[in-house]
């Protein structure tokens, strides 16, 4: 038997499925079943459209944790959200004083838990929080057992707590997620190989229906400790935590036995909150419009942006800079038999480099379980800009360093963030860049456009993340591409 879970492994993936048709933005739904609702009372549509002001008035001025389940497009949103970008840096990694320091994964967990009253939501691709779960006997695991022991508390105190995974194959360890059932926490295995031929990738919590993270880390101890990790967190924000918890309800229904996907999803699964009609609301004081987007598309509901339509406009908007860290980046469909090309990000990060001169840099994870054909797709895309043509197209290799101790953590030691940062917007996301995580696996990602509080700086969830990425751009631990015997060696891949 392998003693660990494969990091991130994904089972070969059998059946090469088109990508489903995607589904038609449906934003004014819910609106429209709240009429017809409503006609049924008041008959006339004149009435219609006065209940619809007062019900906006009405959410408009719901305190956090209020259960407005369905606010109307456009409608206000009061709360006083509060954003915190978070990060794990793993140990023994020091930037000596250069750059920000953000508020770890495990703080942030460790708070989210401890605000938690009534209910919390996690989805995750698997559990290996404990030593016990990789046989390993790491100091390092601490952190990921003391979550994990508190999570197992909540249900005593009443709370609800509900867990949607990836279905676990037989190699992974199911300790944890018998531990939650055991102690009262309600677990739901998605079978997503069956449904979409993917994974179930996102990771994200729901504390109340009131705060929420998403972002990169596994619900694995080495997320904590050992592996370089960026999420965001959003406390006292109902109008968003609601909206991510339409995304959680997706996967919760879809792990009941024999599940399949509802053709259209149910309406109150859809959102009035997209790329096209944002929500609108104040982020720490500062006025934005914000979505989330999920992937592959079965899984969007009316209303929900697809994924990879939401992270191309974010490409095609930008008119300076495109600064993506992802940990890794192939044109291709890579999990796929017969194997296929996808150029699909490619093509609009030459596109915006030659008809735009837009500044576009990549910084990719390099560790020894990246693949071979990921390197030479990365040279090709560096290549676009030469002496001569002095298009601005960078990528560098972002590599974790490890002791001799820390290189023997197995799938550990990795880059493992998921964002971009453009002089408009922040994208914050859950899938590796690669054909597959668009078209089949489940993903989400988090678009944060911030219109007030002036330009930026790091005032705005946009300056922070531009300041996280030129720290680890300029830090000792990345490489040019160009500087091939620098990075092989960093990398020690071969
Ligand atoms: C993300 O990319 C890395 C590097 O190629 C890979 O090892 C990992 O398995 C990928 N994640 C998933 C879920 O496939
Ligand atoms: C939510 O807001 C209330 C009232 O301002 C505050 O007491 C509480 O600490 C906030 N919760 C979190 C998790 O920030
Ligand atoms: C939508 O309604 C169905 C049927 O009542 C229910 O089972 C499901 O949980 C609801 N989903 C959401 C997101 O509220
Ligand atoms: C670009 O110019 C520099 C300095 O003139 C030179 O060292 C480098 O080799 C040139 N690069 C290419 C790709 O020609
Ligand atoms: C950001 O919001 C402003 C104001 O609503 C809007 O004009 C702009 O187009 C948005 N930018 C992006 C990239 O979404
Ligand atoms: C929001 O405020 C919190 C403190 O309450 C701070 O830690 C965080 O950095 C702020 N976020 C942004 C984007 O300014």
């Amino acid at each position: 038997m392998k003693p660990f879970v494969a990091y991130e492994q994904l089972d070969p993936l059998e059946k090469p499925e088109e990508p489903p048709a995607p589904h038609q933005p449906g934003q004014f739904m819910q609106k429209y079943s709240r009429c017809v609702l409503l006609a049924g009372i008041l008959v006339t549509i004149v009435s219609c459209l006065l209940f619809l002001h007062l019900f906006n008035a009405w959410s408009g001025s719901a305190p956090p944790g209020g259960r407005g389940d369905a606010r109307g497009a456009g409608g206000p949103c009061s709360d006083p959200c509060r954003i915190v970008l978070v990060e794990s840096i793993p140990e023994g990694m020091t930037y000596g004083g250069n750059g920000p320091v953000n508020p770890s994964t495990f703080d942030t967990w460790m708070s989210l838990i401890g605000s938690t009253e009534h209910s919390l939501d996690i989805a995750a691709f698997y559990w290996t929080m404990t030593n016990e779960d990789t046989h390993t006997q790491e100091p390092s695991a601490a952190q990921g057992e003391q979550i994990m022991e508190e999570l197992l508390k909540l249900p005593q105190s009443g709370i609800s707590v509900r867990v949607a995974v990836n279905i676990p194959s037989s190699k992974s360890p199911l300790h944890d997620l018998q531990a939650l059932a055991q102690s009262g926490a309600a677990v739901r295995a998605v079978d997503m190989p069956r449904l979409t031929s993917g994974v179930l990738h996102t990771k994200l919590w729901v504390a109340d229906g009131t705060h929420l993270y998403i972002g990169s880390a596994n619900m694995d101890w080495r997320s904590l400790t050992q592996v370089k990790e960026l999420g965001i967190a959003v406390y006292n924000c109902s109008c968003l935590a609601q909206d991510l918890s339409k995304v959680f309800e997706a996967y919760w229904a879809l792990g009941l036995p024999d599940a399949s996907i509802p053709v259209p999803w149910p309406a109150n699964y859809s959102t009035a909150f997209n790329m096209e009609t944002p929500l609108e609301l104040r982020l720490n004081e500062t006025g934005a419009g914000v979505y989330f987007s999920s992937a592959p598309p079965a899984l969007c509901a009316p209303g929900r942006t697809e994924d990879l339509r939401a992270l191309l406009s974010v490409i095609d908007g930008a008119e300076e800079f495109v600064h993506i860290a992802v940990m890794s980046y192939q044109p291709t469909m890579e999990f796929s038999h017969p194997q296929r090309f996808w150029p699909v990000i490619d093509n609009h990060l030459r596109k915006a480099v030659y008809e735009r001169k837009v500044q576009v840099r990549l910084l990719v994870g390099c560790w020894r379980h990246s693949k071979a054909a990921m390197f030479p797709f990365l040279k090709s895309l560096a290549a676009v800009a030469d002496n001569k043509t002095h298009y601005s197209m960078e990528v560098r290799l972002f590599v974790v360093p490890a002791s001799a101790a820390q290189a023997k953590i197995p799938y550990a030691r990795v880059n493992h963030n998921k964002y971009m940062v453009t002089e408009k917007v922040a994208y914050i996301g859950t899938s590796n860049w690669s054909g597959d995580y668009f078209v089949r696996t489940a993903g989400s990602a988090l678009v944060v456009n911030e219109t007030g509080g002036g330009a930026g700086g790091t005032a705005t969830l946009r300056g922070q993340l531009q300041a996280v990425f030129e720290r680890d751009w300029s830090s000792q631990y990345s490489a040019d591409i160009g500087d091939v015997e620098r990075w092989q060696r960093m990398c020690s891949f071969h």
